[in-house]
């Protein structure tokens, strides 16, 4: 807390954000409070799944809908509360670092009710099908896969929330502009270089989707076509569904470089560094989609050997992020009086929910990292293949790196957008240590079931064979601690809820934020870096041939038979 008011600079900075840019502190609550309400209705669901699947507690949902609730629960946190959290999060970061706001409030409440449209859309088809009467259904999980087929409200809703992110691009990209006019000669400021960089990559990967989704799966759930090629649309759908992993990540990059080293109580190390890391992203996040179809017959080795050789790349960028943002909290620690070769780690601020919650998410992200790194080797990816080590990895990763940092700097946000105090702060403090604790339990238990055989996506895993595992223990213990583990995640997620929903409904105070919002400038800065950097132009066309070369090849052969062979009819 002392840190927190330890606020040395202009009036300007001091000023909270709510005050200087009233409409895009709007737009930030409104998303927020979107991507809040969906992690809360996915971390319930999440403990259903839990404990459903681990044979503790069933009775809230049969076994025919866990589906549903599996879709809901992938659905609501993977897309819609990361997304909205970036949407709220680039506003922001757009408005702070290019010191202007949005240029017309309209347009961008009409993004904002456009994303929100779609996703009650989705959300509707998705959860009618847990109640018998209603047409709808949607069980088709948030990959969505054909030939399985939902009802069209749950395409078409997923088609309106994809065009407001496109167009929320759009606005911040054109505040850009803006900016550029009247500062002709300067360097991109960090944040919106970020902004820009992600929204690129989005622009690139979304095209895979919106292909399958409008020319494939859209007109065969209205029944205007009568069978689809799998292998093809899978294919559209990995296009996207490894870069979607880096916008999840992104905001929490965004606010690891940013916010997390002043939090640490010092500064940026390195801004050229920050730089090339999401330069590398936006170049190679898109042709490594095939590494998640390894286990695809149709594609051919050569393909899925450059992805594999792609995604061993993006370790680097994933390393210089290490380096740059333990380098960062080190100086922070020492200037805070931390010496030694570890002890500084006693000096940081444990104790400010927004500083622990992203540093234990970093560490997390570690761990997630090196389960990663077996998942993308081509050979060793079928010990784990469709295993549930796979979501042990990715709840380290979009369920951990990102969902904690999103939550903790929320904690540091919030007020700056609401006028308010944060409330409950002693339940803010403890809420990510929990968050860790259960997600240690969950995500490790994961892993090794996975290891020994046990099947993701299934509400009956417990057949006899798997109780019987040889190596790995038992696997009722495995069971146990992933129904602790759930159980403790899930209510770290209603922690940070219950601070949330409190500040909101706080009086807006005249005292003092308790929040230092000023962000200082890095060690070394964008001056030590050759403008090419900021070349987003060129980086984008780069990207752009690097897609073909990877894409190019096996979509035109999966094409060349006709798009809609080998015909498989929906189910
Ligand atoms: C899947 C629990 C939070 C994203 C699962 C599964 C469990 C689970 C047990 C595996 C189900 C199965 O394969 O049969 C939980 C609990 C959470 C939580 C208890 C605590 C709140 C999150 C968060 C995210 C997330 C924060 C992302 C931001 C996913 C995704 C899947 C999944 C994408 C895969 C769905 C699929 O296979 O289609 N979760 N989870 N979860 N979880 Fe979570
Ligand atoms: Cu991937």
């Amino acid at each position: 807390p002392q840190a927190y008011e330890a606020d040395e600079t202009s009036l300007k900075d001091r000023l909270a954000f709510i005050d200087r840019y009233p409409n895009a502190a709007r737009i930030t609550r409104l998303c927020m409070g979107v991507s809040f309400t969906a992690l809360t209705i996915g971390a319930l669901l999440g403990i259903v799944q839990a404990l459903h699947r681990t044979n503790v507690f069933r009775g809230v949902i049969s076994s025919a809908d866990y589906y549903s609730v599996l879709t809901g629960h992938g659905v609501l946190l993977a897309l819609f509360f990361t997304i909205f959290f970036l949407t709220g999060i680039f506003t922001w970061g757009t408005s702070r670092s290019l010191g202007m706001g949005l240029p017309s409030p309209g347009f961008s409440l009409g993004w904002f009710l456009l994303m929100l449209s779609g996703a009650v859309m989705t959300a509707t088809a998705i959860f009618g099908g847990l109640v018998g009467q209603i047409p709808f259904s949607a069980d088709v999980l948030y990959t969505f896969y054909a030939p399985l087929q939902a009802h069209p409200l749950f395409y078409a809703g997923l088609a309106a929330w994809l065009v407001g992110t496109w167009l929320a691009g759009a606005d911040w990209i054109r505040t850009y502009y803006h900016w550029r006019q009247d500062n002709p000669n300067e360097r991109i400021p960090l944040q919106m270089f970020m902004i820009m960089t992600t929204m690129l990559m989005w622009y690139i990967a979304t095209l895979g989707v919106a292909v399958e989704v409008l020319v494939f799966l859209l007109p065969l759930s209205l029944g205007l076509i009568d069978s689809v090629d799998p292998l093809l649309t899978r294919t559209l759908f990995w296009f996207f569904g490894h870069p979607v992993v880096y916008f999840w990540l992104m905001p929490a990059y965004f606010a690891w470089y940013t916010v997390l080293p002043k939090l640490s109580g010092g500064r940026l190390f390195s801004d050229p560094l920050a730089r090339v890391v999401f330069i590398l992203f936006l170049i190679l996040s898109t042709p490594v989609g095939f590494h998640h179809q390894y286990a695809d017959p149709g594609v051919p080795e050569g393909f899925k050997f450059i992805a594999m050789t792609n995604t061993m790349f993006l370790l680097l960028p994933s390393f210089l992020t290490a380096f740059t943002v333990v380098a960062s909290m080190e100086y922070g620690a020492r200037q805070r009086g931390g010496t030694g070769y570890l002890r500084w780690l006693k000096a940081l601020p444990w104790g400010n929910p927004a500083f622990a919650g992203c540093a234990l998410a970093g560490m997390m992200f570690a761990a997630g990292g090196f389960s990663g790194i077996i998942n993308a080797g081509m050979n060793i990816n079928s010990l784990i293949h469709n295993t549930l080590w796979v979501p042990g990895h990715f709840h380290l990763t979009v369920g951990t790196a990102s969902a904690l940092t999103m939550m903790a700097i929320s904690y540091w946000l919030y007020p700056q957008i609401t006028g308010k105090r944060l409330q409950f702060y002693g339940v803010a403090q403890i809420q990510p240590y929990i968050w860790f604790i259960g997600m240690g339990l969950m995500s490790n238990a994961m892993h090794r079931a996975g290891l020994a055989g046990v099947p993701r996506r299934t509400a009956e895993p417990q057949y006899q064979q798997f109780d019987f595992a040889p190596v790995l223990g038992s696997m009722p213990e495995m069971r146990l601690q992933i129904a602790i583990g759930g159980t403790l995640l899930t209510l770290g997620a209603l922690m940070f809820v219950l601070v949330m929903v409190g500040t909101w409904l706080a009086e807006r105070g005249r005292g003092r934020l308790r929040v230092d919002s000023h962000l200082p400038e890095p060690i070394s800065g964008p001056s030590d870096s050759p403008r090419v950097l900021d070349n987003v132009k060129l980086w984008f066309l780069i990207a752009v041939v690097l897609v073909a070369i990877a894409y190019g090849f096996p979509i035109y052969s999966m094409v060349a038979d006709g798009a809609f062979n080998p015909a498989a009819p929906p189910f």
